[in-house]
């Protein structure tokens, strides 16, 4: 008798076990996963987690992150989701040693939601400005050994946007905010939501890659708006709201202009002597291990290079967590739109240096603007 129990019980759970791996099987299928980190890492050698365990994981983190699934179909799926996404962050893991990854409050979304809701750089994140804003190369010897633009006053608060592709509005706007602190030494936290409601410009390139809300836009094309619109209103005066509006914007109430940008070459230490020189930069990223991030000095063995992120460069380090096989690692600290509950307090490391060799395309899109001087009040 106690021996049918047993028998039944075990292949309750087979059966069970079984659901939850094709559940969770035709979520992880809308992945679209580097095929070269599957690889890399291979299939899924990890046990797979009971039922009840899976419910209890998904349980806390829908306490933890207030979140409230429309039914219990939505809900199930939410949790296969779940799932899918605690096996990737495993494999993001064995991958990036040097960063911490898990579950954070975008592990209900697939990857392509992901992407759809929270990133948001056109066109490859690539404008083709022809060189003719390239900016001028920069003496390089002397930089600090370590530089912050946080213990400087340059940089506001951490923002959110939400489920709205404008992160390139946010990399515009810390960049203005930086250079307007530089060239008149006050801190002004500015709008997001009038390039989101009123900038259109377009890359002046065939790829065309209009700003368009919470659709997607670049820094560049962003500066290029704000050159000819006369400038940005305060986040006070035009606050966000993380959806297209009609454009509400009042002339009379900028108050950060922007005097000229520029890109800067693909170069380490173009980037630490602008940086230094002109303020926080704004650059794009690959955003693929972002998903997962906790903490810590991200440097994925692999990383596409393709720019999908919008975010604010605030500084470097010289030697970052590590584990004994990666010394003193050097890093870039990165000022993100997501919020402070993600990562490290709203803010990403990821390595730089030699060894780095421009991770997750940290370094190919960067642009430097800087303000125009107005008289202290
Ligand atoms: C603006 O920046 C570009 C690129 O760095 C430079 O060529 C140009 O001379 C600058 N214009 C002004 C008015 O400073």
């Amino acid at each position: 008798m106690a021996r049918h129990r047993l028998l039944l019980a075990a292949l309750l759970l087979l059966l069970s076990s079984a659901v939850l791996s094709s559940s969770s099987a035709s979520a992880e299928r809308e992945e679209e996963e580097d095929p070269l980190i599957e690889q890399v890492v291979g299939g899924d050698d990890d046990e797979l987690m009971s039922e009840l365990e899976a419910e209890a994981h998904f349980a806390s983190f829908e306490r933890r992150f207030g979140k409230a699934y429309g039914d219990a179909g939505e809900r199930a799926y939410r949790m296969s989701v779940f799932s899918a996404n605690l096996r990737r962050a495993r494999r993001h893991q064995r991958l990036d040693p040097t960063a911490e990854h898990g579950v954070t409050k975008f592990s209900d979304l697939t990857p392509a939601e992901f992407r759809d809701r929270f990133l948001g750089l056109r066109g490859g994140g690539r404008p083709n400005l022809a060189g003719s804003r390239d900016a001028p190369i920069l003496p390089t010897d002397g930089l600090p050994a370590d530089f912050d633009w946080r213990e400087h006053g340059a940089v506001g608060p951490v923002k959110d946007q939400g489920s709205c592709g404008s992160c390139w509005s946010f990399s515009t706007s810390g960049a203005l905010e930086g250079a307007h602190f530089l060239a008149t030494g006050k801190l002004e936290v500015l709008s997001e939501q009038q390039m989101v409601d009123c900038d259109h410009e377009c890359d002046p390139s065939e790829s065309r890659a209009c700003d368009s809300g919470c659709n997607g836009g670049l820094m560049t094309t962003a500066f290029s708006y704000l050159m000819k619109s006369g400038g940005l209103q305060t986040e006070k005066d035009y606050p966000y709201v993380g959806r297209e509006n009609t454009c509400k914007f009042d002339k009379s109430k900028i108050v950060a202009q922007v005097k000229n940008f520029s890109v800067v070459s693909v170069n380490e230490d173009q980037i630490a002597a602008n940086l230094v020189k002109h303020g926080p930069l704004a650059i794009g990223i690959n955003a693929a291990f972002m998903q997962t991030y906790i903490g810590g000095v991200s440097c994925p063995f692999i990383c596409g290079k393709h720019l999908d992120h919008g975010v604010l460069l605030v500084g470097y380090g010289s030697a970052g967590y590590t584990p004994i096989r990666f010394k003193d690692m050097p890093y870039w600290i990165i000022k993100n739109s997501w919020g402070e509950n993600w990562g490290e307090h709203g803010y990403y490391k990821i390595c730089r240096g030699p060894r780095a060799h421009n991770k997750c395309g940290v370094d190919s899109m960067v642009s430097t603007v800087t303000a125009i001087h107005t008289k202290k009040e």
